[in-house]
């Protein structure tokens, strides 16, 4: 089985209900356009945008996604989300982890993992996101954090069909800084590696690992055709449905 590419959008804290709409219609109709085989498109919007753009998505090919969840069903826990509600609303998949949220809201490995085993019960799919510090990139660190990262925030039900990774090195997020393209090829191999200790080795080869951190259309070539890089998480040009799709037009073929 070849692993599908994956260009998903994060628009994080963006957009009221004119620009969500209006972003959300230009995406689904640009993507409908190209009509690329083996690329799937993900957006994902924050909570108030979700039904919103879910109905500008209808009959596309763009999927939708929220940017966290609960790990309870439902119950006293004001201000939360579920994973059913999600599901409910239309989502297919939820980013779990992310690293606004472990530092923002101080999320650990172990509760990420909760959270995409709730998201998987709930039949949604989970993108896991991982990445280094700066400062722990420049002691070296960089694969021994992402492979811990990998063991504490991959639950055991994790499948190739329902859990996405993706790597988001700290200091390259709405930075315009980027690893180098022997970095993100030496990482990316790790976490697969890392996948296949926890998951054995046929999972490992299915599993669809994104980069992220400062993705745009003049370096998404270079940094997402790698050999265990499965696509892009994109922040900042997600928010204009030209550079999304820019960068789905560097890696995607008809
Ligand atoms: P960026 O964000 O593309 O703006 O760097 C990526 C992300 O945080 O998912």
């Amino acid at each position: 089985m070849v692993r599908k590419t994956l260009i998903a959008g994060n628009w994080k804290m963006n957009g009221l209900l004119e620009d969500g709409l209006a972003l959300a219609k230009d995406v689904a109709l640009e993507a409908k356009k190209r009509g690329y085989k083996n690329c799937e498109f993900l957006v994902c919007p924050p909570f108030t945008l979700l039904s919103t753009v879910k109905k500008a998505l209808r009959g596309s090919k763009v999927a939708l996604g929220a940017q966290d969840c609960h790990t309870a069903t439902s119950g006293a826990h004001t201000g939360d989300v579920s994973p059913q509600m999600l599901k409910d609303l239309g989502c297919s998949y939820v980013i779990v982890g992310h690293s606004e949220r472990r530092a923002n809201h101080h999320e650990t490995s172990a509760l990420v993992c909760q959270k995409a085993e709730s998201a998987h019960a709930a039949g949604l799919k989970a993108i896991i996101c991982i990445g280094e510090t700066e400062s722990e990139r420049d002691s070296g660190k960089t694969i021994a954090v992402c492979q811990k990262q990998i063991k504490e925030s991959v639950p055991s039900d994790a499948t190739a069909q329902n859990t996405v990774i993706a790597y988001e090195p700290v200091w390259a997020i709405g930075t315009g800084k980027t690893p180098t393209v022997a970095d993100v090829a030496e990482v990316h191999g790790a976490i697969r590696a890392a996948i296949s200790q926890k998951l054995g080795k046929a999972v490992a080869s299915q599993m669809r690992i994104l980069y992220g951190g400062s993705v745009k259309p003049s370096n998404a070539a270079q940094l997402l055709s790698l050999k265990d890089v499965d696509g892009g998480l994109i922040g900042g040009a997600s928010l204009k449905a030209s550079d999304f799709m820019g960068i789905a037009d560097a890696v995607c073929q008809k």
